[in-house]
């Protein structure tokens, strides 16, 4: 192709013109919290909001008018994160899937406590997932108990039966966020928002507290034949563990519709690390380690008081270990609640009915 010498000068000019332009249109949407860093960076304008109309005015304002529109496609195509740093709508308690495993023994013992505590203000999110049929909790529960149909032993099978039931219904639902729990669980549902807010459901997040001080290793038995072995962290499911929508899709080739059970029985692991596995080991996403989710395996009595109610889970000491509670005071007595869930509810909500009763008796 023969250009003259000033025609090219000129392209050039014009190209490089439009190129910079290019670039400068480019540089926000370039810095993606998942380009900067291995982890998640928590969005830096998003703040918890707990009421709906609550807006980030910094953030809204400089884009407010590109993600009017492009806000809708991008949750439509569950894709591209390149927006989801300057998405304004503010998380909502709705947007999150509550995953509650529990087995059919501690339907009365353990179930009952939550749903007169955190689950009665968390009703349209939180699903029960279990393995027995239970008329009287059907009754109470409505639709929200879903029957896996997996064996009520505890073993791995059984508990990742329940676990590929969980993840099937996630991603059926829609939400924005699945969250794992146990039965005896106390979800603080502001603190979980607050916590969630700072992260995109777009981006990759998987959320929760290591189980041990250093990451596991076992035999690389997916991609390989098991003569090599791979490191992971795993979050452990006694304390709860969250992953946005965006990474539980890529998830979907070894945990949907029954592969999570495969995945699971490869590597001979429990189901909190199969899921650490697929995330970390598979898709190569990292653990975001977080101390605001705890189990009933941790000294939960050393927790400092004032700091109980910003903690995302609590929980309490099992039949070996009663004493083993979180050292909050208030209107009940170690005896009236002894898993101090009933305190901590009513230090969060006042307004609740039982709250007052207690307080005038
Ligand atoms: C937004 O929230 C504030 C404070 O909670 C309230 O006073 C106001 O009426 C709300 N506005 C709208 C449009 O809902
Ligand atoms: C469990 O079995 C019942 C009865 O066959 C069925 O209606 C239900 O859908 C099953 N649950 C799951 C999660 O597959």
């Amino acid at each position: 192709m023969h250009l003259s010498p000033v025609g090219t000068n000129r392209r050039c000019f014009l190209a490089s013109s439009a190129l910079c332009a290019i670039v400068l249109l480019l540089i926000p949407t370039l810095q993606t919290p998942q380009r900067q860093g291995k982890l998640p960076r928590p969005l830096p304008h998003t703040r918890p909001t707990g009421g709906e109309n609550a807006t980030d005015n910094k953030a809204a304002s400089n884009s407010k008018h590109s993600s009017v529109t492009s806000d809708k496609s991008q949750r439509d195509s569950g894709g591209a994160d390149f927006l989801s740093s300057r998405a304004k709508e503010p998380l909502r308690l709705k947007d999150i899937f509550i995953a509650v495993k529990t087995t059919r023994k501690y339907h009365r013992s353990r179930l009952e406590l939550l749903f007169q505590t955190w689950v009665s203000e968390a009703k349209e999110q939180t699903f029960i997932f279990t393995d027995g049929e239970d008329k009287d909790l059907k009754q109470k529960a409505g639709g929200s108990v879903i029957n896996t149909n997996c064996s009520a032993a505890h073993t791995r099978q059984a508990l990742c039966c329940k676990m590929s039931v969980e993840y099937d219904k996630f991603i059926e639902s829609q939400k924005k966020w699945f969250c794992h729990v146990d039965d005896d669980n106390y979800v603080v549902l502001r603190s979980l928002l607050q916590l969630l807010s700072s992260y995109s459901h777009t981006q990759d997040v998987y959320l929760g507290r290591p189980s041990l001080d250093h990451p596991i290793e076992a035999p690389e038995r997916v991609r390989s034949d098991g003569s090599t072995s791979v490191k992971f962290w795993f979050a452990t499911g006694g304390a709860g563990f969250c992953i946005s929508r965006g990474l539980a899709l890529k998830m979907s080739p070894w945990a949907s519709l029954g592969n999570f059970i495969t995945t699971a029985e490869k590597i001979r692991l429990p189901d909190d690390c199969t899921i650490g596995y697929i995330i970390e080991a598979l898709l190569e996403v990292p653990l975001t380690h977080t101390n605001l989710f705890h189990s009933h395996l941790e000294n939960l009595q050393r927790m400092p008081a004032e700091n109980v109610l910003q903690q995302v889970t609590l929980s309490y000491g099992g039949f070996e270990n009663r004493r083993n509670v979180v050292p909050i005071a208030g209107a009940f007595s170690l005896t009236e609640d002894p898993s101090r869930f009933k305190t901590v509810h009513c230090l969060l909500y006042p307004e609740t009915e039982w709250c007052h009763r207690s307080r005038h008796h």
